[in-house]
């Protein structure tokens, strides 16, 4: 099985701009070079310029396409206004927003700070809502419509966890935020996507998330019933897709991607996955035994 394959044909997102925060590294670099290979024009946005510049060029040589580095902090309103306008003279005009800029401490809760909570809620909450509202009224100013927001959320985003609890209450504000506005400005010709994606390592975000002595620990995998992590092609087929005009009729959707990673931490008799065969013969005679009495 080849699940590394590109999905979408070539041109799928010819003529689309696009921009993708948090796009400088990991799953947002990944997503922006595949929506690159397939026409799109994208703009990467984050705190780090350098790094920015670096991926921008990197994508260009390796797509031939146009990948426009711009410095913005999503936590900020005037800089994301900034950075929108900076898009807007470049490339004309903006059809798609990716919210992808993350931040996350594993962390028991006690021992959090106000501000360190304060600054995942920030990222990903505060971030999440002033990019979609930076673009979304200068789309119904504007009247340009044909328009999506694609937002990462996660599968704790409705379960909740613990030891990343600034983040599953931020990203559970980013689900209810994508399915309100599907709704509410879906005549302003905007759809509202989220991707709730499983375990896809990224070396900035897993090395900082798994120290070396708990990556043995914690083999996610075990999580996992397909019992592998994702491939970055997997969730770039997924987004590409949800952005492009293909999925013209998919709005206030969260389409989860993670191998069954969350249901397997739900279901009540899940955990009999670890009862050996012998074990369920005995099982079963054993109940047969007692349903004769
Ligand atoms: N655990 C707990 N608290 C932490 C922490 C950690 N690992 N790292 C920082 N903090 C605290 C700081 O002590 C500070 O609180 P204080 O002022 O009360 O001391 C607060 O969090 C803010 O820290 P600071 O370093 O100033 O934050 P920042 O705004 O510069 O950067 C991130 C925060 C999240 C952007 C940064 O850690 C980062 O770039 N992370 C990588 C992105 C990421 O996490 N990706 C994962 C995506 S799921």
């Amino acid at each position: 099985m080849n699940y590394t394959a590109k999905m979408l044909r070539d041109d799928a997102l010819k003529g689309k701009n696009i921009v993708v925060t948090g796009g400088g590294s990991g799953l947002g670099k990944s997503m922006t070079k595949y929506f690159l290979e397939l026409g799109a024009q994208v703009a990467i946005t984050s705190r780090n310029l350098d790094k920015l510049k670096n991926t921008a060029k990197e994508l260009e040589e390796a797509t031939g396409g146009t990948c426009l580095p711009v410095q913005c902090d999503v936590r900020h309103y005037d800089q994301v206004e900034a950075m929108r306008d900076q898009v807007l003279a470049s490339f004309g005009s903006v059809d798609i927003l990716l919210n992808n800029a993350a931040g996350n401490f594993i962390a028991p809760t006690e021992r959090l700070s106000a501000n360190a909570f304060d600054t995942i809620i920030d990222i990903v909450l505060k971030g999440t809502k002033n990019c979609t509202l930076a673009f979304g009224k200068y789309w119904i100013d504007t009247k340009y419509t044909n328009t999506n927001v694609l937002n990462i959320v996660t599968t704790y985003a409705w379960t909740g966890s613990s030891y990343v609890v600034p983040s599953a209450t931020a990203k559970a504000g980013v689900l209810a935020l994508t399915r309100s506005l599907a709704v509410e400005w879906a005549k302003y010709g905007m759809r509202f996507n989220a991707i709730a994606p499983g375990p896809f390592p990224t070396k900035g975000a897993w090395d900082r998330l798994f120290p070396e002595e708990l990556k043995d620990k914690f083999d996610m995998t075990k999580q996992v019933p397909l019992r592998r992590v994702g491939d970055h092609q997997e969730l770039a087929n997924l987004a590409a897709y949800l952005v492009s005009d293909f999925a013209a009729y998919v709005n206030g959707e969260v389409v989860t991607i993670d191998g069954g990673e969350w249901l397997q931490g739900a279901g009540q008799f899940n955990l009999f996955q670890d009862i050996p065969e012998h074990m369920w013969d005995q099982l079963e005679a054993m109940i047969k035994a007692k349903g004769k009495k």
